[in-house]
C-alpha cells in the first residue's frame, strides 16, 4: 500500500519517514539552547545527514525563535522545514506560517493536549472546545501549506474514543500527518503498536495520512516504543541526535536508524540516512551545546566500540563480527588511530579533523591548529580526544564574549592573582583581580570585565587523557532567574580551561535572556 502525500508524493509502505526535532524538542530543554549561528549549523547538517523532515523551532515563542526558524527555511532547500504552533492559537499560526515561507518544502505542526488529565488541568478546556480548536488549527494552517501535521499531545494516555474523534477531525480537517506522541514516556511496546494499530483499523481517512511516533525516555523506552510504533503503522519516526530533549530526552536518531540497519530482517523499512555521519552529527550537537554523551551511549559514545576485555579483544582481532554487531565506521568512526605531535603538520592536522568527523571553514581550522601547535610544544603525544577537545572547544561560538588570555600567580605563600583579558562585543577588556585561589581569582576578574548575577552551580573538571601532561576539560554551570547553562572548555591549563568555561556559560545564559517559553493558550 502506498500514501500520496504534499511533500513526498507517493510514500512506499517500507519507507519510514525521518523528523528530526533536535531544534525545537531537544532545544528547548534545560541547558541545550542554541543561538541562530548554531542552529543554522545544525540544520545544514542535518540535512546533509539525510533527515526528511527538520522542525526548526516554535516561532512564536520568541522573536529569536522567529528569526531562526525562518533563516532555516531560507537555508535548507531539500528537507521539509516545519514550524509548531499550538492549534487553534491565530498568532502561533501566523507566525509558523510566515517563518517557514521561504523553504521549498514546509509543514506546520499544530498540538493541543487530548488527554483527561491535561485537557482538565492544564487547558482547562472541554473535550468539545478541544475538537474546535484541533479543525480550527488545521484550516488555519492549510492557507500556508498543504503539508499540515497534527498532534495529540499526552496521546498515549488519552481515552481511546477520544483519541479516534480527535484524529478523525484532524484528518478531516486537512492534516496530512497524524503524531501521537508519549509525552510523559509512560506508554509500553505492545501499548503503543496496540494505539495505531486501533487508530488506522478505526478512523474514517485513516488510509490517506501518515501516522508518526513521539516518545520520550522517562522509563528507557523510547526507542523501543518508537520501533514497536512503526510495527503498528506509524510511517514517521520523530527523534533527535544523541536523544536530547524535554526531561530524559526524545528517542535517539542514531539509535533508531541503527537498529533498523542493523536488523533489517525484523525491521523491513528504508530512510534517507547517511549512517557514517552519525558521529560528526552527534559530535557537532555535543560541541555546541557542551554536553557530552555518555561514555556508554549507544553509537556514539566512546566505549561504544571500545574492547578492553583480553577475551573480547582475542575475539575481535580473530573476527570482528564476534563482539560487533555493526562496523565502527558505518556510523563514523574511523579505523586509523593516527597520532598527532609537534612535528604534524596542516594536511595530517586537516586529515584528523576529517576522520574524526569534523567539518570545519577554513577559518576555524587554521585557529585550531595554532592551538594543536601549541599543546603539542606542551604534550609529547596529541591524541584524538586531546583534538576534539581543542577542537570542540575552538569552534564553540562565544559570540559576545571571548577569551583571550590569562596571566595567574599563585602558590601557597601569597593570594592568588589572575590578570584576565577578555574581549566583550569586539572590544578588549581586562582586569587584574586577587582570590582565594586561582579559580577564584579567574572568575572574580570574569565578573569585574563583564558584570552579571548568575550563581556558579556546578564546577568540575577532568583529564582529556591519562597523564600529568594532559588537557583538563572543565564544565561551569550557571544560574540566573531559574535559567541555567552547562559551559564547556579545554585546555593544558586547568585555570585557563576553567575560565573557557565559564565565558562558554555567559554567552549560552545570554542567549536564553533573549527567550520566553509561551503556556497554555489563554482561554
Ligand atoms: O512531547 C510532545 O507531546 C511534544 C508535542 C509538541 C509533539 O513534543
Ligand atoms: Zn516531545
Amino acid at each position: 500500500m502506498t500514501i500520496s502525500h504534499p511533500s513526498f508524493g507517493t510514500v512506499a509502505d517500507d519507507r519510514v519517514i525521518i523528523f528530526d526535532t533536535t531544534l525545537r524538542d531537544g532545544e528547548q530543554s534545560p541547558g541545550f539552547s542554541m543561538n541562530l549561528e548554531e542552529k543554522i549549523r545544525m540544520a545544514k547538517a542535518l540535512e546533509e545527514l539525510g533527515v526528511d523532515v527538520i522542525e526548526a523551532g516554535f516561532p512564536v515563542a520568541s522573536p529569536g525563535d522567529f528569526e531562526s526558524v525562518q533563516k532555516i527555511a531560507e537555508t535548507v532547500r531539500e528537507a521539509v522545514v516545519c514550524g509548531l504552533a499550538r492549534s487553534g492559537g491565530k498568532r502561533d499560526i501566523e507566525a509558523a506560517g510566515e517563518a517557514i515561507a521561504k523553504a521549498p518544502r514546509r509543514r506546520i505542526h499544530n498540538f493541543i493536549s487530548t488527554s483527561p488529565l491535561h485537557m482538565k488541568y492544564k487547558l482547562r478546556m472541554e473535550p468539545e472546545t478541544v475538537l474546535d480548536l484541533i479543525a480550527e488549527g488545521n484550516k488555519a494552517s492549510r492557507h500556508f501549506t498543504d503539508d499540515v501535521q497534527w498532534s495529540a499531545e499526552d496521546g498515549s494516555r488519552t481515552e481511546p474514543d477520544f483519541l479516534c474523534r480527535c484524529v478523525e477531525t484532524a484528518i478531516r480537517h486537512g492534516a496530512t500527518t497524524i503524531n501521537i506522541p508519549d509525552t510523559v514516556g509512560f506508554t509500553t511496546p505492545d501499548e503503543l503498536q496496540a494505539i495505531f494499530t486501533m487508530l488506522r483499523e478505526r478512523v474514517p481517512g485513516a488510509e490517506k495520512v501518515i501516522f508518526s511516533t513521539h516518545n520520550h525516555n522517562d522509563l528507557g523506552l523510547a526507542v523501543a516504543n518508537t520501533l514497536a510504533a512503526v510495527a503498528g503503522g506509524a510511517r514517521q519516526i520523530e527523534c533527535t541526535i544523541n536523544g536530547i530533549g524535554e526531561r530524559a530526552g526524545n528517542a535517539a536518531l542514531e539509535e533508531i536508524v541503527m537498529a533498523i540497519r542493523t536488523r533489517r530482517d525484523k525491521i523491513p523499512f528504508q530512510n534517507r540516512i547517511e549512517t557514517p555521519r552519525l558521529l560528526g552529527m552527534s559530535r557537532l550537537l555535543a560541541n555546541i551545546t557542551g554536553f557530552d554523551v555518555q561514555p556508554n551511549k549507544a553509537i556514539v559514545g566512546r566505549n561504544a566500540f571500545a574492547h578492553e576485555s583480553g577475551i573480547h579483544q582475542d575475539g575481535i582481532l580473530k573476527n570482528a563480527a564476534t563482539y560487533e554487531i555493526m562496523t565502527p565506521e558505518s556510523v563514523g568512526w574511523s579505523k586509523t588511530s593516527l597520532v598527532l605531535g609537534k612535528h604534524s603538520g596542516r594536511a595530517a592536522f586537516r586529515d584528523k579533523l576529517k576522520s574524526l568527523g569534523y567539518a570545519l571553514p577554513d577559518e576555524k581550522i587554521q585557529d585550531a591548529f595554532e592551538r594543536f601547535k601549541a599543546l603539542a610544544d606542551q604534550k609529547k603525544t596529541v591524541f584524538d580526544d586531546d583534538i576534539r577537545a581543542l577542537v570542540d572547544d575552538e569552534t564553540r561560538d562565544h559570540d559576545r564574549i571571548r577569551f583571550v588570555s590569562l596571566d595567574l600567580a599563585a602558590g601557597s605563600k601569597r593570594p592568588a592573582e589572575a590578570e584576565l583579558e577578555l574581549q566583550v562585543d569586539g572590544v578588549a577588556k581586562s582586569a587584574k583581580v586577587t582570590g582565594n585561589g586561582p579559580v577564584d581569582a579567574a572568575f572574580k576578574a570574569i565578573g569585574e570585565i563583564f558584570p552579571h548575577d548568575a550563581v556558579l552551580e556546578l564546577f568540575s573538571v577532568g583529564a582529556v587523557t591519562e597523564g600529568t601532561d594532559a588537557q583538563a576539560k572543565t564544565t561551569v554551570r550557571l544560574q540566573e532567574g531559574g535559567k541555567m547553562v552547562d559551559g564547556q572548555g579545554a585546555d593544558a591549563d586547568t585555570i585557563v580551561s576553567a575560565v573557557r568555561a565559564y565565558v562558554h556559560a555567559l554567552n549560552k545564559l545570554m542567549v536564553k535572556r533573549t527567550r520566553a517559553e509561551p503556556e497554555a493558550l489563554p482561554v
